[in-house]
């Protein structure tokens, strides 16, 4: 993956990694000491994190059931993070095992992870990939994993908030939308630059320059990255309001929504 900055390095049990950090908020027993205390830091800041990440979830949950509903029967989960329960696969084999689900990061623990995890796994291939690889399209069609002549959904869940706008994040999703048949759909989240100022000045001052940086950006901003495709009712609101219900509010505000190719 070359030209990229900010890009992770191998696998080392002795340096926090983000994927694992991640993990550990969902839960998961995928994570070391060194990740832990980072993660536990963070919750001292804003403990609301790890009640987000499973709204984070159960967003994409609900994107993957709502393309699934709609006929689509290929997944591209764009920055997948270490496989958890109820994983992708899981939720999309349930309503058809033929389901093909490629699962693509540009971290090596994640990869590594993937591959011990899911290897047997029928339908499901790992790869290892930046996003923003503008390439990544011709790659994706090249060796058969996404056929582009059918609908395919598209996951890119907690990931655009790390492609900053000098990274070309809205050719990359003019790529896609162009590849995509018509009734492809594109789930996507988006952390707010209405959050809570002490915490984006916080992940601001601890990021910087590392691949946790952080890009925030308004719902207006996030929805000029997405001309071309159709939005798809409730909007671009926060992960609370697109879910529904009594959710309670969080200090890092996340924007979601689903569109549709035309
Ligand atoms: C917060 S996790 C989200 C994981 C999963 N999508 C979910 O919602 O549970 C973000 C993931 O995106 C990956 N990621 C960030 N930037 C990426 C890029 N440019 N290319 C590929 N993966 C990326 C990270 O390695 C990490 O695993």
């Amino acid at each position: 993956m070359p030209g990229h900055r900010r890009v992770p390095e191998g696998v080392d049990p002795t340096k926090p990694n983000a994927a694992r950090v991640y993990d550990y908020l969902l839960g998961g027993k995928d994570n070391y000491e060194v990740d832990r205390v980072v993660a536990q830091r963070m919750l001292a800041t804003a403990p609301d994190n790890r009640t987000l990440a499973w709204f984070s979830r159960q967003f994409l949950i609900r994107g993957v059931e709502l393309a699934l509903d709609a006929g689509v029967r290929q997944f591209l989960d764009l920055g997948a993070g270490i496989p958890t329960s109820p994983a992708v696969h899981e939720v999309a084999h349930k309503h058809d095992p033929a389901i093909r689900v490629v699962s693509v990061d540009y971290d090596p623990v994640v990869f590594a992870h993937s591959n011990a995890m899911l290897s047997g796994v029928a339908g499901v291939h790992p790869m290892l990939a930046d996003v923003r690889d503008l390439d990544l399209v011709d790659r994706l069609r090249g060796e058969n994993l996404v056929d582009f002549d059918q609908p395919v959904a598209i996951l890119l869940v907690g990931v655009l908030h790390y492609i900053m706008a000098d990274e070309a994040p809205a050719e990359m999703l003019a790529r896609f939308r162009d590849a995509m048949a018509p009734g492809s759909f594109l789930a996507f989240t988006q952390g707010s630059d209405d959050s809570d100022r002490g915490f984006m000045d916080q992940a601001r001052r601890d990021t910087t320059g590392t691949t946790a940086q952080f890009c925030f950006r308004s719902a207006a901003e996030t929805t000029a990255l997405l001309d071309g495709f159709d939005i798809l009712p409730p909007g671009v609101v926060t992960i609370q309001d697109w879910l529904g219900g009594e959710l309670p509010p969080t200090l890092l505000r996340i924007l979601a929504g689903i569109v549709r190719k035309p």
